[in-house]
């Protein structure tokens, strides 16, 4: 295999300023990719790029795009075209979790999930997606979805619907858009140590009792998501689409 197989390919990864996307980044730029980092967060996106420009010595761009606009989205993919020639593969990442219990949601924060996580997916999967099409370059999308699209608790109900509504986006596109040499796959991360939970996951006795828990002894990692999101990128997974691979270091199959 090519030791740089993402070579002369340009990534697009929603989110992409830290956590997963960050590290979704940054090893499809050591794969020998150029990258884009289109987040909402402008200056952390810019500081993220700088740094893997400099890990990598590969093209790294931050542009602000809020996916849930998608004047903003069609922007950020027209820059991207302009300035690296091409997209190649996408990442829909961007992604909240308020963590309010079901009771005590309102209308503002689940409208909010839904708009984030569901119509800002289809905005950049649509976007994206004309974009391969009217290049005929072909192309990947890869959704980050969740183990909440199997298991939902009860401070993270819109979460698990917004995140079972991309399962299904996911699954549509994959049916649309194989006959234009595109595949659509998700990633459904089980626990991944970044900003988002680490409110929870920095408590000792949390990490202790999920590593004595799960099959493999640790919390996940960005790296264990960006290994898959390199899988489905690769050449040799153009017969892959439509599917979804659980990263959960076993999580749900002891669960
Ligand atoms: N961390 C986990 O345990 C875990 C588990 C399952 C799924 N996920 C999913 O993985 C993805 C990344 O999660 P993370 O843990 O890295 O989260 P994170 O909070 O560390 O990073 C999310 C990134 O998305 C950006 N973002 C938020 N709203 C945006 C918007 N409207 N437009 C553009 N960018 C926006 C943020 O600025 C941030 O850079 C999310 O979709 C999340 O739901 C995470």
């Amino acid at each position: 295999m090519n030791s740089q197989p993402l070579q002369n390919r340009v990534g697009f990864i929603t989110g992409g300023a830290r956590g997963i996307g960050y590290g979704i980044a940054l090893r499809f730029a050591r794969e020998g990719a150029s990258v884009v980092i289109a987040d909402i967060n402008e200056p952390l996106a810019r500081e993220s790029a700088a740094r893997v420009t400099a890990e990598t010595g590969r093209a790294a761009i931050a542009l602000r795009c809020d996916v849930t606009d998608r004047a903003d989205v069609n922007a950020a993919i027209a820059r991207t075209v302009a300035e690296l020639g091409s997209l190649d593969i996408l990442v829909s990442n961007a992604g909240i979790c308020p963590f309010v219990e079901f009771l005590d949601l309102d209308n503002e924060t689940w409208q909010k999930t839904i708009d984030v996580i569901l119509t800002g997916g289809f905005n950049v999967g649509q976007a994206a997606a004309r974009s391969m099409i009217a290049r005929k370059t072909g192309g990947r999308i890869i959704y980050i979805t969740s183990l909440s699209t199997i298991q939902a608790g009860s401070s993270q109900v819109d979460y698990a619907a917004a995140k079972s509504g991309e399962k299904m986006l996911m699954a549509g596109m994959a049916g649309a858009l194989g006959k234009h040499g595109i595949t659509v796959n998700a990633i459904a991360p089980g626990v991944i140590y970044t900003e988002m939970g680490a409110f929870h996951w920095d408590v000792p006795e949390h990490r202790k009792a999920f590593g004595e828990a799960n099959p493999r002894g640790r919390l996940g990692e960005p790296k264990d998501i960006a290994n898959a999101a390199v899988f489905l990128a690769l050449d040799e997974s153009e017969y892959i689409t439509g599917t979804t691979i659980r990263v959960d270091g076993g999580h749900l199959a002891v669960g």
